[in-house]
């Protein structure tokens, strides 16, 4: 892996422009958040942790960009223990987990739910990953629970192994939730320079997620909103009048579902799920999986949330954009060039 020490300047300044765009700041910014990297070079230590999950977020935050902006940080952040990616194994990576923690300071990133019907159902070498997670916990400076699983339960929580997410497995209301499946890499990446930057986490929801990226529901940002308005609803995949129609009745969940994909997009802003035409299932959400089942059907209630409400709270005029201007507004209001912003699920 290549360090701040190891790659160009150029580069450098090229992954901090990038991550000025993440947190909406313009290329003013760029000096402040390369000095708050440079200090931070080296430091924090990261402890990584994966339990109940697929390694998705895990892909999804190494696999992106060129540089990998995966890559660049995992080293400026010095990872001292994760299971998927680093080199040791056996004694030698559960002696360097053990050494991070009775140093502590660390930022803890838990992928992955934990079972709590039997600790035994997921062992990290001889240890429960739930006895793991609460040894990380203790001494950690921040916790973040990188995708579904991590955050609420996710896809294991619909099994039997009584999988929770880290928060409600430690009873804390502290920990950061980049709660998408997978967890979105600029998420990731933002929230952890945040974090370097300002020495605290973003402001949350109140389901732990930074509102600068979950601030909007998927539906008042959506291409297809216009015809969710009109009523014109995609009901035959086959019809190619209907192709950039409404999927509600196909199951989206995106009137229940608070995230920034919309905005966003995936894999460097290339398309998103609704774009593509499979609607959105609602991975961001606490309800997700078992709740927002069967995915393509539609539902008029989640959550005491219905439909109806949604549709009326925003006009098409209206809801085009809002969520753009979330996320500079967050992070400028830190830099002392206003106040953040309130928005997001209540
Ligand atoms: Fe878009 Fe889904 Fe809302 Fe339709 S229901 S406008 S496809 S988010
Ligand atoms: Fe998940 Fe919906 Fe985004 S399914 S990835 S929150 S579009």
């Amino acid at each position: 892996m290549k360090s701040l020490t190891s790659i160009s300047r150029r580069e450098f300044l090229r992954f901090c422009a990038y991550t000025a765009a993440i947190l909406g700041l313009s290329e003013i910014y760029i000096p402040q958040i390369a000095s708050a990297l440079e200090k931070a070079a080296g430091k924090p230590p990261v402890i990584w942790l994966e339990g109940q999950d697929c390694a998705g977020c895990t892909i999804s935050f190494i696999g992106s960009l060129s540089p990998s902006a995966g890559e660049l940080i995992l080293d400026t952040i010095s990872l001292r223990y994760h299971e998927t990616v680093m080199a040791a194994s056996g004694d030698v990576a559960e002696k360097a987990f053990e050494e991070a923690v009775k140093e502590g300071g660390y930022i803890l990133v838990v992928e992955g739910s934990i079972p709590t019907a039997d600790k035994r159902f997921c062992l990290i070498g001889d240890e429960p990953f739930s006895e793991k997670v609460e040894k990380a916990a203790k001494n950690a400076a921040a916790i973040i629970a990188v995708g579904a699983c991590a955050a609420f339960g996710g896809i294991p929580a619909a099994g039997p192994t009584g999988a929770k997410g880290v928060a409600d497995f430690l009873g804390r209301d502290d920990v950061i939730n980049i709660s998408t499946c997978p967890a979105h890499t600029e998420h990731i990446v933002g929230t952890i320079v945040y974090y370097l930057l300002f020495g605290e986490a973003p402001e949350l929801d109140r389901k732990g997620r930074p509102r600068m990226f979950f601030g909007n529901l998927i539906h008042d940002n959506c291409e297809r909103r216009g015809h969710f308005d009109r009523g014109e609803f995609l009901t035959d995949w086959n019809d190619p009048n209907q192709k950039d129609w409404c999927l509600y009745l196909k199951g989206c969940k995106g009137p229940f579902t608070y995230a920034d994909c919309s905005i966003r997009k995936w894999n460097e802003g290339i398309n998103w799920c609704v774009q593509c035409g499979a609607g959105c299932t609602g991975c961001s959400q606490p309800e997700f999986y078992a709740g927002m089942t069967p995915i393509f059907e539609k539902k008029e209630e989640i959550a005491g949330v219905n439909v109806d409400t949604v549709g009326k709270v925003l006009g098409v005029a209206t809801a085009v954009g809002i969520g753009a201007h979330l996320i500079g507004q967050t992070a400028k209001g830190r830099l002392g060039k206003g106040g953040p912003s309130k928005g997001g699920e209540k």
